[in-house]
């Protein structure tokens, strides 16, 4: 029986009826496609006079047909939108394959113990993904049909939502101009699909190939300031999540692993002083009080337009502001040189959690200098304290494991 035949559910009440998950090893999972596919997505195409006549990137808040995507109030003529999983068909002259005008979204779905499935804030996905259609010129999918497809896509493979700690579904909505063209200019097409896959831990070092809910068993990783390439500039589009912003982190992360360390962490393109983020997720540093507990909490600001605006990074902001009463908040710029005052340093995202970070070298900016090294764990490889509550709290919320957070951040839970 098809997910379909389930009554529409909203709010929080649990729908204990979703199909127990797979019998998969899910201990094995990574953030990989884990060779498997998922059954369905959701599929809908804009195309002719729709996308133009009601293209103005304006908005398309919540409930609004302004762009002409379709949804239950505006089905589409001859098909479901959620269809089995299969590839996508594509003109080689697509704006998406010869000028990159796509962009894409990530959140994840959890198996909550008593069964019940529920999506981590894609009401915020939906947001930035409509600011994103803005800037490369997309017609902006209004938020209830991005929020609505992604439950369908959940419903429908609600199977390979993995067990209660062993890891999320993973929802990849993507739009992109797939019409052909070959003048420099938008699609006069688009698609929109959501795509599924279940996953594990986004970083494997070597104790975290297991899934765990605990992070003090994860191994923190290790980062290197990228001295040679950049990943944003201001005026560019490093604050949406524009397809085009991976591929050139490609290089950079290669040539980093293969100097044995897990990521690059990137710094500001004009004077390579201020730390930005990691190629696909933010960063936070908390800097302990010299002569008082407590301490403070940071991460680069987001107003020059150059670091992604994270789900994550937004719910440890809120959570660090309201929940720990001893450590200030600050989003601010912060200078290499800060690093030997912080105690704790992470970097966080949807596909990345909350995972600690242990070292950071920083090489120098010329030939004759000495590489800088900041070690955060040393030997016990354990997550700090503030990083270790923040984990905790984010995911209580996620599991429903803390009856008071959970109520208090209810609107961060779509129940499917
Ligand atoms: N920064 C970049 C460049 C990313 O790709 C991501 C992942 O989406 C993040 C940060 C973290 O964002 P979020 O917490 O919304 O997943
Ligand atoms: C995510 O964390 O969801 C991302 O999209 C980042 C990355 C996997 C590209």
């Amino acid at each position: 029986l098809l997910p379909l035949a389930l009554p529409l559910r909203g709010g929080a009440t649990p729908n204990p009826s979703h199909p127990a998950p797979k019998d998969l090893d899910w201990s094995t999972f990574g953030f990989s496609l884990n060779n498997l596919k998922t059954p369905y997505m959701y599929l809908d195409q804009l195309s002719g006079s729709s996308s133009h006549a009601t293209f103005d990137g304006s908005g398309g808040g919540s409930g609004s047909l302004k762009s002409g995507w379709h949804n239950k109030n505006n089905p589409p003529k001859a098909r479901t939108l959620i269809t089995k999983h299969k590839p996508l068909s594509l003109e080689p002259s697509s704006t998406i394959l010869n000028y990159g005008q796509g962009l894409f979204e990530g959140i994840k779905a959890f198996r909550r113990p008593s069964n019940e499935i529920v999506i981590f804030r894609p009401q915020k996905n939906a947001e930035r993904c409509r600011r994103g259609c803005a800037r490369i010129l997309i017609p902006p999918i209004p938020d209830a049909t991005f929020v609505e497809a992604c439950k369908e896509v959940v419903r429908y493979n609600a199977e390979y939502v993995p067990p209660t700690g062993k890891g999320a579904l993973y929802l990849r909505p993507i739009v992109f101009g797939s019409a052909p063209k070959l003048g420099v200019a938008p699609s006069d097409e688009y698609t929109f699909c959501v795509w599924c896959s279940p996953v594990g831990n986004y970083f494997k070092t070597d104790s975290n190939a297991t899934q765990t809910t605990l992070l003090s068993s994860v191994s923190p990783i290790t980062l290197l300031v990228s001295r040679s390439y950049t990943r944003s500039c201001v005026g560019g589009v490093g604050g949406v999540k524009a397809v085009g912003n991976y591929a050139p982190v490609f290089k950079c992360q290669s040539e980093t692993k293969a100097q044995g360390f897990n990521e690059a962490l990137f710094v500001d393109a004009k004077e390579g002083q201020w730390i930005e983020e990691a190629g696909a997720s933010n960063f936070f540093i908390y800097i302990p009080h010299p002569n008082k507990p407590g301490g403070t909490l940071v991460t680069p600001p987001l107003n020059n337009g150059t670091i992604l605006a994270g789900v994550t990074r937004d719910s440890i902001l809120t959570l660090a502001r309201a929940e720990l009463p001893d450590v200030t908040v600050e989003e601010r710029p912060i200078n290499l040189s800060e690093l030997s005052s912080a105690s704790e340093a992470f970097c966080c995202g949807t596909g990345a959690s909350i995972t600690p970070v242990g070292d950071i070298h920083v090489p120098s900016v010329t030939e004759e200098g000495e590489e800088t090294k900041f070690i955060f764990y040393n030997g016990d490889r354990k997550a700090g304290e503030v990083t270790e509550k923040l984990y905790k709290m984010l995911h209580d919320i996620m599991w429903g494991e803390d009856k008071r957070l959970e109520k208090k951040y209810a609107d961060w839970i779509t129940v499917v």
